[in-house]
């Protein structure tokens, strides 16, 4: 298995080019199960989730060409409709086929994607939101079988959590429905937002689109003619790269990145003492001598962002005092703090809430990734821990950073990629 290994005290300096949005590009692939036509996708980020889905929807009998960063893809010949546990087992994500499978084919089969490190992350909200369609759904052997022969009805959902797959999902099943579906607690990440916007120029009728109450208008079922687009640009690599910036208090442009996707994330390193310059596609951010302490609460956007919890938490360790950080959408994500701790962190957990007293010098160590976002704050930690530093199970930072290593290489880190 590979492993990084970071010599510690980098200095970072330059540009970076930040990719597609992973989270962005996983709900629009799926999105083409409503296709009649070939679809093509660019700027898709070079990650693993992406081969994953693109995996399972050559399972179903879709075909496609992708290079690095775009794929056309054609549906129309979908063979059947089981998306099988070897697959969904490998990325929950796959839960998105769920919605556009069941509207476009009438029936499908998709395996329960199970919990995950960060929680126990349940789909309950989007089977009951497609019960309220129409679909009858019924669980067993690991599988979630649905079915609405007829195609599924407009309805009106609210949803009791903001879920940011859930509205997905139901977004793409309304799509293509018979009559009027309002989604009430709509979630308004920029990815929802968009999948929203790819819809509608193509023909879609949607309004509310940015707002927590959605209403989509249903084509009967008829497939969609779906238009090229580019994916939106990763919020949360960008912020984990201005983190990188922050903790080793280097001066670094991002480009290609939408900031305004990124005030809370902006905002809470202005208060911890950071300043900026914005431009519509990047973003310079400049040192402060004395990173001061912060308190953050996780919650949906355009609160501050639960995926940049754990970067946050590395560079809390530098701030002069004591921050406070509450997780308040996922039960299980602090598994980064034991190996921060490993690090020299000094970081008290109770319950939700983490106490981070800093500024802690940070001594080089093996430490092990247990998800996607906890492993990239162990890199942030090892490019300012003193010595040697080895983060193993990269396999989940592969899941949602392109070429983490050499971006990092390219604008100053001391970073290489080796084998077990
Ligand atoms: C999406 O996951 C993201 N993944 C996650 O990013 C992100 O952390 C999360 O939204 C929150 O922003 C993708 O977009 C592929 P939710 P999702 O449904 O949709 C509860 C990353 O690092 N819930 O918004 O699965 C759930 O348990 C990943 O890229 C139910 O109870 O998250 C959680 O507490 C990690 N029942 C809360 O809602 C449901 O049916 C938010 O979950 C659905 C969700």
């Amino acid at each position: 298995m590979d492993y990084l290994q970071i010599q510690g005290l980098s200095h970072l300096g330059g540009e970076v080019i930040i990719s597609g949005a992973k989270n962005a590009a996983l709900p629009l692939i799926a999105m083409t199960l409503l296709a009649k036509n070939n679809v093509t996708i660019t700027n898709i980020p070079d990650v693993k989730d992406i081969k994953t889905l693109l995996k399972l929807l050559e399972h179903l009998g879709a075909t496609f060409t992708h290079d690095e960063h775009s794929v056309n893809i054609n549906t129309s010949h979908i063979i059947h409709t089981k998306a099988t546990y070897e697959i969904v087992k490998t990325m929950r994500a796959s839960i998105l086929v769920l919605g556009p499978l069941l509207a476009r084919e009438g029936h499908c089969e998709v395996s329960l994607p199970g919990g995950c490190a960060i929680g126990q992350r349940p789909i309950d909200l989007h089977l009951k939101a497609l019960e309220m369609m129409g679909a009858k759904i019924t669980i067993h052997g690991g599988y979630v079988y649905a079915e609405a022969k007829d195609g599924l009805k407009g309805a009106h959902i609210i949803f009791d959590k903001i879920t940011v797959t859930g509205t997905a999902n139901i977004i793409m099943a309304a799509a293509l429905a018979h009559g009027k579906t309002t989604i009430t607690n709509a979630a308004r990440e920029p990815e929802v937002v968009q999948l929203c916007e790819v819809l509608r120029n193509s023909g879609v009728n949607i309004e509310g689109v940015g707002t927590s109450e959605l209403v989509i208008y249903g084509s009967d079922r008829r497939l969609l003619e779906i238009s090229p687009f580019e994916i939106i640009p990763d919020r949360i690599e960008a912020g984990t790269y201005l983190c990188a910036a922050a903790i080793t208090k280097d001066t670094l442009t991002l480009e290609k990145v939408r900031p305004d996707h990124l005030e809370s994330v902006i905002g809470k390193l202005e208060e911890m003492g950071f300043s900026f310059d914005t431009s519509t596609d990047s973003i310079t951010i400049h040192p402060t001598e004395v990173i001061k302490p912060v308190s953050i609460v996780t919650q949906e956007y355009p609160a501050f962002p639960t995926d940049m919890q754990a970067q946050f938490m590395a560079l809390c360790t530098q701030a002069e005092g004591t921050s406070i950080i509450e997780e308040r959408l996922f039960e299980n994500r602090f598994m980064h703090v034991s190996e921060l701790q490993r690090l020299g962190a000094d970081i008290k957990l109770n319950a939700k809430l983490a106490t981070i007293t800093g500024t802690t010098e940070l001594n080089g160590a093996d430490v092990m990734a247990t998800d996607l976002r906890a492993s990239s704050a162990l890199v942030l930690a090892g490019l300012i821990a003193n010595g040697t530093t080895r983060v193993h199970r990269i396999y989940h930072l592969d899941r949602g950073y392109e070429k983490l290593e050499s971006k990092l290489k390219s604008i100053g880190a001391d970073i290489e990629r080796l084998s077990e």
